[in-house]
């Protein structure tokens, strides 16, 4: 008989025939219930809200500045987005190496080392150039990085509502990893060089040594960069610089790959493609 466990031992020392144990049975079924959707079910989407609230804001899911477009969140209904989306496809195919290239506070790597903590295994490696919009060294290559990285203590930073153990932080570009560390990934996300040239170099760099299987998501594949200035002041296009968000481009290499998905918002866009087989 399942049975409310509280009420477990009242039942069992329970020994007249009654139907003392028919009413114990009943009222554990009806307290548990009452208690599961009154209290814990109360107490869990209340928790459930402040949590996300708290996650959107330190690890800038909306950019700082109420983006909730690019990540495709939205705050009101408590949704994580995108980040939703490599949470699950992390939960369900379990990879064990995942690479994340380009983070502006961390978003899309905090939900990719959440799911693998809550699947026990697999470790990220989030690499970030730290990039500065306002660095004028960076004016072709920033890609609104705000220098993040370079003033952060990202060990910190990482351990907000995240265990040990499932994130390192590089802070150097694409390549100078791929040089030092190599390719052998499970789950390979980009969201750093958004040029044509730079994501292909990031694809040919990392597309081989993604194992059988594995995953390749990019991000902004349906940004229209040119469209999203129509509506901001001088100043901010003025900031731009001469950065290219050209993934919708990058996108096109796969049009004939089989294993694929485009996840739109009508705005930035989320390209996902499989790997299946060693090409
Ligand atoms: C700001 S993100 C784009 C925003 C991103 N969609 C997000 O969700 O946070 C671009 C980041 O990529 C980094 N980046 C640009 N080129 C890079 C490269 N070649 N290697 C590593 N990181 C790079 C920049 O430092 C910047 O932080």
């Amino acid at each position: 008989m399942h049975l409310y466990e509280p009420f477990r031992y009242l039942y069992d020392s329970v020994h007249l025939n009654l139907g003392i144990k028919r009413a114990i049975a009943r009222l554990s079924s009806k307290i548990q219930q009452f208690v599961d959707e009154q209290v814990m079910f109360f107490f869990y989407t209340k928790m459930e809200r402040y949590i996300t609230t708290r996650i959107i804001s330190h690890y800038g899911a909306d950019y700082r500045w109420g983006d909730e477009k690019s990540q495709n969140i939205n705050k009101t209904t408590n949704n994580l987005g995108y980040g939703l989306i490599h949470h699950a496809l992390i939960r369900n195919l379990r990879p064990k190496r995942l690479l994340c290239i380009g983070s502006m506070y961390g978003f899309i790597p905090y939900m990719m080392a959440k799911a693998c903590s809550e699947n026990g295994m697999g470790h990220v490696d989030f690499v970030d150039a730290g990039f500065d919009v306002n660095n004028k060294k960076n004016t072709d290559n920033h890609f609104f990085g705000q220098g993040f990285w370079a003033k952060t203590d990202s060990k910190k930073h990482f351990s907000y509502y995240l265990k040990k153990g499932y994130i390192s932080v590089y802070m150097m570009t694409s390549r100078q990893f791929y040089k030092k560390h190599g390719n052998s990934y499970d789950y390979v996300y980009l969201d750093g060089d958004h040029s044509f040239i730079g994501a292909k170099q990031d694809i040919d760099m990392f597309w081989p040594g993604l194992s059988n299987g594995g995953i390749l998501a990019i991000h902004d594949i349906h940004f229209d960069f040119k469209k999203s200035l129509e509506n901001v002041n001088e100043e901010f296009i003025r900031s731009a610089g001469t950065v290219k968000f050209e993934m919708d481009k990058v996108w096109k290499l796969f049009n004939t790959t089989r294993y694929k998905l485009d996840v739109t918002n009508g705005y930035s866009g989320l390209g996902i493609i499989q790997k299946i087989g060693k090409k």
